[in-house]
C-alpha cells in the first residue's frame, strides 16, 4: 500500500525527524522543527548538494549572505511590487485562502463531473440525442466554465479571479454560501523594523529567496575568487514567505531553506547552460534514490517576472506530482535591476576572443541560469521515497510465515546513523567490546550503541530510521575480532573482521 502524507507525518514525528514548531502551544501553522534524526538527514542532503556544486565544479564557489538585506534589493528584484498571491478572506473564520487554489480545486471537480456526464451518455443512461433530457448542453456549460477558470488563472489579476469565482459560484470557504468576497493581492514578504525608530526608511524584509544575496555579491565573488564567466555562486540558507495556505506538511512552509546556485554566462549561451543544468540536476536526484518514474520536468507557460524560461523538476509526492526544484533562465534581469537601483555597474569584461569578430567579447552584464531547490522539499521527497513496507517470508514448509516490515530505504550517504552496534547480551564484556568498536569508528561515521531490548527489536528500530548497517558483537567477537554485519535492505548477514569495518562502511556511505 502506498503511504499517505499522514503516514509520513506520523513516522517523522515518532522517529525524531520532524516536529510541529512550538508544539506544546499547539504549534505554529506552516512552521516545523527538525528532530535528532531529521537534522542529520537534512544536513547530509545539504552537504551532498554543497559538494555537488562547489567541490565537483572548479567554477562554482559558495557564499553565505545575510538574511537581512538593504530594502532596495527587493525593489530591484521585483518582490516589493510583484511578489504576491491572490487572496480572499473568509469573514466568518478569519481564515485566508488563495483564490487560485480554490479555483483550481473547483476545476478538478468540474472535470470529474464532465467525465461522469460523458460516461452516462456512452453507457446509454442518457438515451436520446437531441431530446430535452440530453446532457450535451450541461457538458458544454461545464466546458465553458473550465475554460473561463483556466483563462483567469493564467491572466491572474484579482479582477479576473474575482469574476471566475463568481462564474464558478465559489462561496466563502466553509460557509456554504455563494457570497464571495474581494480578491486581494497579498504580498508574501515578512517585514520588520531595523533600529529603534519606526518608519518607512527603517522597514526591512526577511529574504523571500536566497538568490538576491548572490546577485548583489556578484562582483565581490567574481573578483575575490578570480572567476571567469561562465561560473556559479552557490548558497544554502533560510528564506521566508508568508504563505496564505498552510498545508501539506513541510512542502509549503513559512520559514524554509533553499539551496540555490546562480550560474553567470555569456549572453547567447544561456540556452545551452539551461539544458545542461536541467539534466545535471535531474541526474543528481536520481543518484540520491528518487526513481526516474517519480520525477518529471514541468515547463512553465506562465513565467515569473524575472524569467525567460523556467522548468520545475517535480517529484510524485503522496499528494501528486509537485515542484521540488526550479531551473530558471533569468537573463540579465537581476543584475541590470541592481545596476539601476544601486547605480553601480555590474559589468564583466570578457577577454576571450570572439571567433566571429577576432576581438574580445568585451564588456557585458552576464546572463544567469539558476537552479533552486528547497532543502525541505528534497527532505520530504527523500522521506516519502524511502518509507517502504515489504512482505517477508520466514521459515520453510509448514513452519512458513509471512510478515510485513516497514523500513526507511535511505541512500546510506544520507542516513542519519550509518551503523548501530549491538552487544548480543549485556554481560561477559560484550558491551565493553561494542563501545571499543564505537570509539574506534566515531571519528569517521555517526554511530550508535544499543544495548536494550531483543536483537530483533533493535533491528526493527534501526530499519525505521534507515540505518544501513547493524553490527552484532557476540562471544565469538571476543575470540577472533570478527562481528556480524546485518544489511538493512536485504537483511543478509556477513561475518567480517572489525579491522575491515571502516573501509566497508566508508565505501557504502560515499556518494
Ligand atoms: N530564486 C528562485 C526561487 O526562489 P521558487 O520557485 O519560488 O524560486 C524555489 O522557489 C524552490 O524553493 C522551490 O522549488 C521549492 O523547493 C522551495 N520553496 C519555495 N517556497 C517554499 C515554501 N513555502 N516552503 C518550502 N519550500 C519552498
Amino acid at each position: 500500500a502506498e503511504n499517505t502524507l499522514a503516514d509520513i507525518v506520523s513516522h517523522a514525528k515518532e522517529y525524531g525527524f520532524v516536529f510541529p514548531s512550538s508544539e506544546i502551544y499547539d504549534g505554529l501553522a506552516a512552521v516545523y522543527d527538525y528532530g535528532p534524526n531529521g537534522v542529520e538527514l537534512k544536513n547530509n542532503l545539504k552537504q551532498l548538494w554543497w559538494k555537488a556544486m562547489t567541490q565537483l565544479n572548479q567554477n562554482v564557489v559558495g557564499i553565505d549572505a545575510a538574511i537581512f538585506m538593504h530594502p532596495l534589493t527587493w525593489k530591484a528584484s521585483g518582490h516589493i511590487d510583484g511578489f504576491s498571491d491572490p487572496m480572499i478572506d473568509n469573514l466568518d473564520s478569519k481564515k485566508r485562502y488563495r483564490a487560485d487554489v480554490l479555483i483550481e480545486e473547483a476545476v478538478v471537480q468540474l472535470e470529474k463531473r464532465k467525465v461522469e456526464l460523458e460516461n452516462a451518455r456512452e453507457n446509454g443512461a442518457i438515451p436520446v440525442k437531441g431530446m430535452p433530457w440530453d446532457n450535451q448542453g450541461e457538458i458544454h456549460d461545464i466546458e465553458g466554465k473550465i475554460k473561463y477558470a483556466i483563462d483567469s488563472l493564467t491572466i491572474g489579476t484579482p479582477f479576473d479571479l474575482q469574476n471566475a469565482m463568481r462564474e464558478l459560484e465559489i462561496g466563502e470557504p466553509g460557509t456554504g454560501s455563494t457570497r464571495w468576497t474581494d480578491v486581494r493581492q497579498f504580498n508574501l514578504m515578512f517585514s520588520t523594523q531595523v533600529g529603534a525608530v519606526a518608519g518607512d526608511s527603517s522597514q526591512i524584509y526577511l529574504r523571500p529567496e536566497t538568490a538576491q544575496g548572490i546577485f548583489v555579491n556578484f562582483l565581490n565573488v567574481q573578483k575575490s575568487a578570480r572567476q571567469k564567466v561562465p561560473f556559479g555562486i552557490a548558497q544554502i540558507g533560510k528564506a521566508f514567505r508568508n504563505e496564505i495556505v498552510a498545508r501539506q506538511f513541510i512542502f509549503r512552509m513559512r520559514e524554509f531553506e533553499q539551496m540555490e546556485m546562480q550560474f553567470f554566462v555569456r549572453p547567447g549561451t544561456e540556452g545551452e547552460w539551461y539544458k545542461t543544468w536541467k539534466e545535471t540536476r535531474r541526474r543528481w536526484h536520481e543518484a540520491l534514490g528518487l526513481p526516474a518514474a517519480k520525477l518529471r520536468f514541468h515547463d512553465h507557460d506562465k513565467l515569473a517576472h524575472y524569467a525567460k524560461a523556467a522548468v520545475d523538476i517535480e517529484y510524485e509526492f503522496p499528494f501528486g506530482f509537485k515542484e521540488m526544484e526550479g531551473i530558471h533562465s533569468r537573463g540579465d534581469f537581476d543584475l541590470t535591476q541592481h545596476q539601476t537601483l544601486s547605480r553601480k555597474k555590474q559589468n564583466y569584461f570578457d577577454n576571450d576572443v570572439n571567433p566571429e569578430t577576432g576581438k574580445p567579447y568585451g564588456n557585458y552584464v552576464p546572463y544567469v541560469v539558476e537552479t533552486s531547490v528547497g532543502a525541505d522539499r528534497l527532505f520530504l521527497a527523500t522521506l516519502c521515497q524511502a518509507f517502504q513496507e515489504e512482505t517477508i517470508v520466514e521459515g520453510e514448509g509448514e513452519e512458513q510465515k509471512t510478515k510485513t516490515r516497514k523500513l526507511l530505504r535511505l541512500h546510506p550517504a544520507v542516513a542519519p546513523v550509518k551503523a548501530a552496534i549491538f552487544p548480543l547480551v549485556k554481560k561477559d564484556g560484550l558491551p565493553e567490546k561494542a563501545h571499543e568498536i564505537y570509539n574506534s569508528l566515531r571519528h569517521d561515521f555517526r554511530l550508535v550503541v544499543e544495548e536494550k531490548d531483543s536483537i530483533g527489536t533493535r533491528y526493527t528500530r534501526q530499519d525505521l530510521i534507515g540505518t544501513p548497517f547493524c553490527i552484532a558483537v557476540d562471544h565469538q567477537t571476543l575470540e577472533d575480532e570478527t562481528v556480524t554485519v546485518r544489511h538493512r535492505d536485504s537483511r543478509e548477514q556477513t561475518r567480517m573482521p572489525i579491522a575491515e569495518l571502516r573501509a566497508y562502511i566508508g565505501e557504502a556511505v560515499s556518494f
